[in-house]
């Protein structure tokens, strides 16, 4: 379904793709099928053991595809606090190295500061053209929310469900995610509501 969502975005098979928060490929596995040899994959991940997983399972088979474990601290998935902080992580990657980044999940676990970063640093490593497909738990102030918001506890622009580990789920205001976009220097294509677990979609591209 991302897959499908994904070509809704404008992804090609000959684009360069960033991944991030890959997880244990479950992207990735259809990307293999997708992309052209010829293209580059990159993901990333602050658990260690799914890039293992990834780097022994998916790049043999698939050279084009590399995976780097990025020690970010996350009160959910990464939680040693002397680890560095996602507000001020930069990705690993040169300016304009992507013809398309996504971040399925990724968005709902990150808090305000971190997820204005990564919308700059997505902008940072996309080339001029290249789109952004990031999936999001969204409230808005016409009376839409995802399902999954509704048990959340809301501050102004965000809500999360567990306040002692707020990065376990996060939505945003979509107006506060426009504006990280607009600041972060992406131009919104698309915003695509999802129900029950589809979360909802943001298609962007950069000027
Ligand atoms: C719900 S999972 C989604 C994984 C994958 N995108 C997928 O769809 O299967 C959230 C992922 O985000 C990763 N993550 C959490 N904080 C992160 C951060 N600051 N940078 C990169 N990845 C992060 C987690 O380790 C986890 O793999």
């Amino acid at each position: 379904m991302f897959l499908a969502r994904m070509n809704m975005a404008g992804l090609r098979p000959d684009h360069d793709v960033l991944d991030i928060g890959c997880g244990v490929g479950r992207v990735a596995r259809y990307l293999c099928a997708y992309l052209y040899p010829s293209v580059r994959y990159e993901g990333f991940d602050v658990m260690d053991a799914a890039i293992a997983w990834c780097q022994e399972n998916i790049t043999p088979a698939h050279p084009n595809f590399g995976f780097t474990a990025t020690p970010v601290l996350n009160t959910a998935y990464r939680t040693d606090p002397s680890l560095p902080d996602a507000a001020t992580f930069r990705f690993p990657y040169d300016d304009a190295s992507f013809d398309f980044v996504c971040a399925q999940s990724v968005f709902t676990h990150l808090l305000p500061e971190s997820a204005e970063n990564y919308v700059r640093e997505m902008a940072r490593v996309l080339r001029p053209g290249g789109i952004s497909c990031t999936t999001w738990l969204w409230f808005n102030d016409s009376g839409y929310s995802h399902p999954f918001t509704e048990p959340m506890e809301r501050h102004d622009t965000y809500a999360v469900l567990n306040p002692e580990i707020p990065e376990a789920a996060i939505a945003y205001q979509e107006d506060a995610m426009r504006k990280m976009f607009g600041t972060g220097g992406l131009v919104i294509d698309g915003e695509y509501p999802g129900y029950e677990r589809i979360q909802d979609l943001c298609v962007a591209h950069k000027p």
